[in-house]
């Protein structure tokens, strides 16, 4: 038996991990990257299990610094400042962090009161994607959308089912509500031992392993594991006997009943791992990242229009626009696009046809993101993001391309779930309005839908996410007045 601190400290070493060359090869990087996004809805535990994976990654080094607000927040670093300023929010777009010689890429997945279709569109740029559930509540609404978009581009999706430190639903039905909802198979990777006050650690049924947590005096949660196979007759000691023999029924339930875990299957979305844990905690977080950076994918060739597919290891730098981001500020019309990189190395100051209108455009400035140096990025790799400042060319989907032109498969549009009719108070200005409206939905701001059987040419707006309606009127206001 061997305890091991489940507190994250520094990253570990790259070097130490097993195959995994630090060559700073294109094929050898691409292969390090994991880009992936958490699904959830609001309140699951997103902010605080990303908190969590970043002190894991060495990314941060306080908890809480990601969901401070205000002052204390913005205190971390110069681009934060210029971001207060602008009222943009670059650094939570992507978070990127070092773990067992893993570039993990973390994209942010708007949610609560910005949930929009750039929640989704984010998602094109994932590889996978972690399903969080709150033990509690069991699937809820907006993980049902987010899962369906998920499945719909075959991404695969591993499911960490939160909040086991408090008195939720069976750890079996929840797995059946997954199944029932969302249609898709479950393989619990790793086990609850007891729920709510009763929680007391993980079982990990690849490894046979019992990770133990351990709760301090006075209430004090210090997290702390244990290693050992599941028949070692110290367990029933150290965990109880009730505890002990209902984990044992249980896991001989889950081996009579589930199939072993196809990993091709996971890849092709068609059945998602399971884990439990508590991030608030910090309980089955440790043993969670150590699995997952096995589990999630390197970045894969990227369909293009033309039904062939970009490899990550092609040696000419591609990327696509997957998101836009207008300044809220009128003093800083600019906007920034987030491309993803697919295949070959950016280099920073590089020159790229932009594909669509076949013009040069030189990559100067591109942007830094949280948890790195000061400086702007110098170069990327297959996987990664990069934000680049956009005086208004670039539109969604677009791609770009150092070499051979490509055309990556389109953007889909997401069903708007609101609604709202426009139309000029003053018939005079009906031209901005018009220009306004083609542009900003051309950007993804907004969809617009004309009703041909009624007599009026304005449209309807269809959003994903109420605020994009009050984006689009602060800049139908500031933009074009
Ligand atoms: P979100 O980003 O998905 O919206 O969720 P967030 O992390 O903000 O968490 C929502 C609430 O759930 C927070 O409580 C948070 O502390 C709590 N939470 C997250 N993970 C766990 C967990 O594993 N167990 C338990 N018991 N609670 C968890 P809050 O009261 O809204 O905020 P706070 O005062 O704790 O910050």
């Amino acid at each position: 038996m061997h305890t091991e601190a489940e507190t994250p400290a520094v990253a570990p070493d790259p070097s130490a991990a097993p195959g995994v060359s630090l060559s700073d090869s294109l094929e050898a990087e691409a292969h390090r990257r994991r880009s992936f996004a958490i699904i959830s809805h609001p309140d699951a535990g997103k902010t605080t299990l990303t908190e969590k994976l970043l002190l894991y990654g060495g990314a941060i080094h306080l908890a809480g610094a990601v969901k401070a607000k205000g002052a204390a927040r913005h205190a971390r670093s110069d681009w934060m400042e210029l971001e207060r300023q602008r009222g943009i929010s670059v650094s939570t777009s992507v978070m990127q962090f070092d773990y067992h010689g893993r570039r993990m890429n973390l994209l942010d997945t708007p949610g609560h009161n910005d949930f929009s279709e750039d929640t989704y569109r984010t998602l094109t740029a994932a590889d996978t994607a972690v399903m969080l559930i709150d033990s509690v509540k069991g699937v809820e609404p907006q993980t049902i959308k987010l899962f369906e978009v998920c499945r719909m581009r075959g991404i695969p999706v591993v499911t960490f089912i939160n909040k086991m430190d408090r008195d939720g639903r069976e750890p079996i039905e929840l797995l059946d509500e997954v199944e029932t909802v969302l249609g898709i198979p479950c393989t619990p990777v790793n086990w609850p031992i007891g729920q709510g006050r009763d929680f007391q650690g993980v079982f990990d049924r690849w490894s046979n392993t019992v990770h133990w947590f351990e709760r301090e005096e006075r209430g004090l949660k210090k997290a702390q594991s244990f290693s050992a196979p599941i028949d070692d007759p110290r367990w029933a000691e150290l965990l109880g006997e009730s505890a002990y023999a209902r984990l044992r029924e249980d896991l001989e339930l889950l081996d009579a009943a589930g199939q072993a875990f196809d990993r091709e299957m996971f890849l092709g979305g068609k059945v998602t791992p399971v884990f439990f844990g508590s991030a608030v905690t910090n309980f089955g977080v440790g043993p969670f990242l150590e699995r997952f950076v096995e589990l999630a994918p390197s970045p894969r060739p990227r369909p293009t229009a033309d039904e062939g597919a970009v490899p990550p290891e092609r040696p000419d730098f591609t990327g696509f626009v997957f998101k836009i981001q207008a300044n809220m500020d009128p003093k800083h019309r600019d906007r920034i696009a987030f491309i993803r990189v697919c295949s070959g190395k950016f280099t920073r100051g590089m020159e790229v046809k932009h594909v669509r209108t076949g013009k040069k455009l030189a990559l100067n400035r591109p942007l830094q993101f949280m948890a790195q140096d000061r400086a702007l990025v110098e170069e990327a790799y297959p996987g990664d993001i990069l934000g680049l400042w956009d005086p208004g060319v670039l539109r969604l989907g677009d791609a770009l391309a150092e070499g051979e032109p490509v055309e990556f498969q389109g953007m889909p549009r997401f069903s708007p779930e609101h609604f709202v009719r426009v139309r000029p108070k003053d018939l005079g200005r009906r031209k901005q309005l018009e220009k306004g409206l083609a542009q900003l939905s051309e950007e993804g701001a907004v969809q617009l839908f004309y009703d041909r059987f009624r007599m009026e040419h304005f449209p309807l707006l269809g959003a994903v996410g109420v605020l994009q309606f009050e984006v689009l009127q602060h800049r139908l206001q500031t933009e074009y007045g």
